[in-house]
């Protein structure tokens, strides 16, 4: 893990990934403390909220942590701007390849810039744009996903860009020995999302966390896209009625493609606008019913509310024991 850990700041290469709502001060702040990397989760903020958040985070804990940006925020060089000014170390940008002179904006601050690679070209052309480090996420993971699973894409990834830049894989990583094989196969560290939501310095619902402490992989389904025309990033969840108001909401998104009163890019921006609402009625109301529940496959190896410290030992034991049973 020395390559990742040197390139984050921390002390062990697990970052936890940014979750939208829960991903806030307290975790944030929690996960560097104990030797992880935090990220802020900016998905929904307006700079005003993110300079606080920033602010906020710096206060309750010295070691380094991130920011999460979406390619897709309409104000996202303002943001970059806000993260220029706090010096944040490390910009995480999901949702798309880097926009015109966003890339530049960032390593211009002198951060580095940590993107996601769904496939080995898109990772070869990211590394060839200047992207310091790439995170692969696999189909298994909580929120938004690609086509493909975590095995498959660090297979075809990893051999081919790990020495060119650190690599942490991401999606169905519930415990160690999952990371120990991770790293074997080359990459420089990891990155959960599932593992880390019921952690008690997570300020998730108590009905968010008890949601997560019942459910088994099974459960944590991919959303349905209705309308070919309207091309939806599915988003994996636990399953709950939600379902249904994510397909009245693909409805009436299409309609209004139809009678032309939004454009596309107009119509995607609105259903991210409603997952992120639906994801704080759950995460934030705890209305586990019609709110989303996003989760990971990984969800069934959450078995209890425990600090991010003792979630980072455990891990950090059992990777450490995969690989003395290798040597053994
Ligand atoms: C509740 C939840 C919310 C998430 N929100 C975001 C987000 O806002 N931005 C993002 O880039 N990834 C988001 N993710 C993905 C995580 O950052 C992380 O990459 C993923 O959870 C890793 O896979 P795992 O869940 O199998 O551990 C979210 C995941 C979960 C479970």
């Amino acid at each position: 893990m020395h390559r990742g850990a040197s390139f984050l700041g921390s002390e062990v290469a697990i970052l936890c990934g940014a979750m939208s709502w829960v991903s806030e001060r307290n975790l944030v702040a929690a996960m560097s403390n104990a030797g992880g990397f935090g990220l802020i989760a900016c998905g929904a903020m307006t700079p005003e909220l993110l300079d606080a958040e920033i602010a906020a985070t710096k206060k309750l804990t010295d070691k380094p942590f991130g920011v999460n940006l979406i390619t897709m925020h309409p104000l996202l060089m303002d943001l970059i701007a806000v993260c220029a000014k706090h010096q944040v170390g490390h910009v995480v940008l999901a949702g798309g390849l880097p926009p015109a002179g966003s890339l530049d904006a960032i390593k211009g601050s002198g951060a580095k810039l940590i993107c996601f690679a769904p496939a080995l070209s898109l990772a070869k052309k990211l590394i060839r744009s200047g992207v310091d480090a790439l995170v692969v996420e696999g189909m298994e993971a909580g929120g938004h996903i690609g086509p493909v699973s975590t095995s498959v894409l660090a297979q075809e990834i990893l051999p081919e860009v790990a020495e060119a830049v650190p690599v942490f894989v991401a999606g169905g990583i519930g415990r160690g020995e999952a990371i120990a094989a991770y790293l074997e196969m080359g990459a420089a560290g990891v990155q959960l999302g599932t593992r880390f939501v019921c952690a008690t310095e997570s300020i998730a619902h108590a009905n968010f966390k008890k949601a997560f402490l019942r459910a088994s992989a099974r459960d944590a389904v991919a959303s349905v896209q209705i309308d070919p025309r309207l091309p939806v990033i599915p988003v994996r969840a636990l399953k709950n009625a939600s379902s249904e108001l994510f397909t009245a909401k693909q409805r009436e998104v299409a309609a209004a493609l139809d009678e032309g009163t939004v454009a596309m890019g107009e119509a995607q921006l609105q259903i991210e606008h409603y997952w992120a609402g639906a994801l704080r009625r759950a995460v934030i109301d705890g209305d586990v019913e019609h709110g989303s529940l996003m989760a990971g496959q990984s969800v069934g190896m959450v078995t209890k509310e425990e600090p991010v410290a003792e979630i980072i030992a455990v891990l950090m034991a059992e990777a450490a024991a995969a690989f003395e049973k290798r040597v053994a």
